[in-house]
């Protein structure tokens, strides 16, 4: 990434050598300090067992919510560059633009599509990229309008955190994510916040949990087409009464 970020956004050393960034508009780091790369690699590519999937089917589109420093994305290429027959599209939401202009040294092409929303798009290596800039809650409807077909196998919720950043956690978001979905398609998020896992089961998804990374001791994998277990589904239905 080159580094036209204004002071306010400040580079954060984590505990795997890698770097994570602090944004000011949203007061939080884009991951843990316990390994920036190490999470992305524990709670998006392992569940949603991206590497082997792409073996499998030599194709994979994947939805990022939140396209931060791109370091999700990178972590993928890195991790599928040397499947150079598969083909890969990624599509990362991402309201705040200083956060593509950073990006900007990939060369991407840029449209237009409405007052507010952008894409970017560039082909890297065997990956389709395209950043959609605007509000994910507008621009991923809009986008869905324009191009039907639009679906993913595998998405990373990866906002931040339910209490910086309320409106990605929502019943409403996940019932837009889920008219771009099939019924194989994966959700996980580092969360395991219960009213976040609420409003997944009342979207449509079956719910489950697995360890978080770092010192997070639970966070969240999510399936189209499968059953919540009964211990969980019971937790999540008398949700009213929790305090997360
Ligand atoms: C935790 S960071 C994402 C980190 C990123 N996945 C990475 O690997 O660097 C969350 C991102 O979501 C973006 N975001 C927050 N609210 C948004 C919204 N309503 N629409 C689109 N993006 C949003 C933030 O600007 C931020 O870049």
């Amino acid at each position: 990434m080159s580094n036209k970020l204004p002071e306010s956004y400040r580079w954060v050393e984590t505990e795997d050598g890698s770097k994570t960034l602090y944004s000011p508009l949203f007061d939080e780091n884009c991951h843990s300090t316990a390994g920036a790369i190490a999470e992305t690699i524990y709670t998006y590519l392992k569940p949603n067992k991206v590497l082997e999937r792409i073996q499998e089917y030599g194709t994979l589109s994947i939805l990022e919510v939140g396209w931060g420093t791109g370091l999700g994305f990178h972590t993928t290429l890195d991790a599928v560059k040397s499947l150079s027959s598969a083909t890969i599209d990624y599509l990362a939401l991402e309201i705040d633009p200083i956060l593509i202009e950073n990006s900007q040294d990939m060369r991407f092409s840029v449209t237009q599509l409405t007052s507010e929303i952008f894409v970017h798009q560039a082909k890297v290596e065997n990956i389709n990229l395209r950043i959609l800039q605007g509000d994910a809650r507008r621009s991923l409807p809009f986008l869905k309008s324009i191009e039907p077909q639009l679906q993913f196998d595998v998405i990373y919720q990866d906002a931040f955190s339910p209490k910086k950043n309320p409106t990605l956690w929502t019943v409403e978001w996940f019932k837009d994510i889920s008219k771009c979905v099939h019924k194989h398609t994966t959700l996980s998020t580092y969360s395991a916040a219960k009213r976040m896992q609420k409003a997944l089961l009342e979207a449509g998804f079956g719910v489950s949990i697995f360890p978080g990374h770092g010192m997070k001791s639970k966070a969240t994998l999510a399936q189209w087409d499968t059953v919540t277990s009964p211990e969980l589904f019971d937790k999540l239905k008398i949700i009213e009464s929790f305090k997360d």
